[in-house]
């Protein structure tokens, strides 16, 4: 599924990330940047660009790197294998091709010819810094009192209008 999408998809989650990587996409003579296992991002992306995108992955869902990326097998590495599949990894992809659709199908109402370029709706629109987004209101019970007609909600008798 994602080879369909590739060429739509150029995702991106500030402005400045947008502008690198959406050039980087419609240049087709930019150089392969050396990672290994891109499926969704532009290949060509810039190590920064990338740096940008998973750092705002990060903030987004309130994780460190290794949520989506497993630990290296060579254990004298720091730093987990990038490249290596993880299933929180797998799910981000599935997230990038979702938010990329959902923006250049139903923002895109002044029918850009770019719409990759649209990023109306980010990681955070659902995330807000949880990797689980709330998919249900919890029904605790009311805090305060419901107040009774004339009253505030706290129970008190709100304050007379000002004068005029
Ligand atoms: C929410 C999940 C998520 C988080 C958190 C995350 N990444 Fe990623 N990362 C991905 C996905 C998904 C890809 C592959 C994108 C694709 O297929 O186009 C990727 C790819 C990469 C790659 C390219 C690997 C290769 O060679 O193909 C590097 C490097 C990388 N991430 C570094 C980081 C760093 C550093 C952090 C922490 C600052 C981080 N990532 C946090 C999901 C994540
Ligand atoms: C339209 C809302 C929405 C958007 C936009 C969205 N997500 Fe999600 N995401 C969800 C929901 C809902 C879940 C399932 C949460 C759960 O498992 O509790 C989820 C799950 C995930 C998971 C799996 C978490 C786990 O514990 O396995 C990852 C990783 C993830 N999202 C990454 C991303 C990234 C990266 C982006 C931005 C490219 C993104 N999501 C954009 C709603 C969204």
């Amino acid at each position: 599924m994602f080879k369909d999408n590739k060429k739509k998809i150029v995702v991106f989650l500030f402005m400045a990330v947008c502008v690198a990587v959406s050039m980087a996409a419609h240049n087709p003579e930019a150089k392969q940047q050396g990672f290994k296992d891109l499926q969704v991002l532009p290949k060509d992306i810039s190590h920064d660009s990338l740096d940008h995108v998973m750092h705002f992955f990060t903030k987004a869902l309130g994780v460190r790197c290794d949520f989506c990326h497993a630990k290296s097998k060579d254990s004298t590495q720091r730093w987990p294998d990038f490249a290596a599949d993880k299933p929180e990894k797998t799910a981000a992809r599935h997230m990038l091709v979702m938010a990329a659709e959902i923006n250049s199908k139903y923002f895109n109402w002044m029918g850009s010819t770019m719409p990759d370029t649209i990023h109306v709706v980010t990681c955070m629109t659902c995330h807000h810094g949880s990797p689980h987004p709330e998919s249900m209101v919890t029904m605790d019970p009311p805090r305060q009192p419901m107040g009774q007609p004339g009253q505030a909600a706290n129970g008190q008798t709100p304050p007379p209008p000002a004068k005029q």
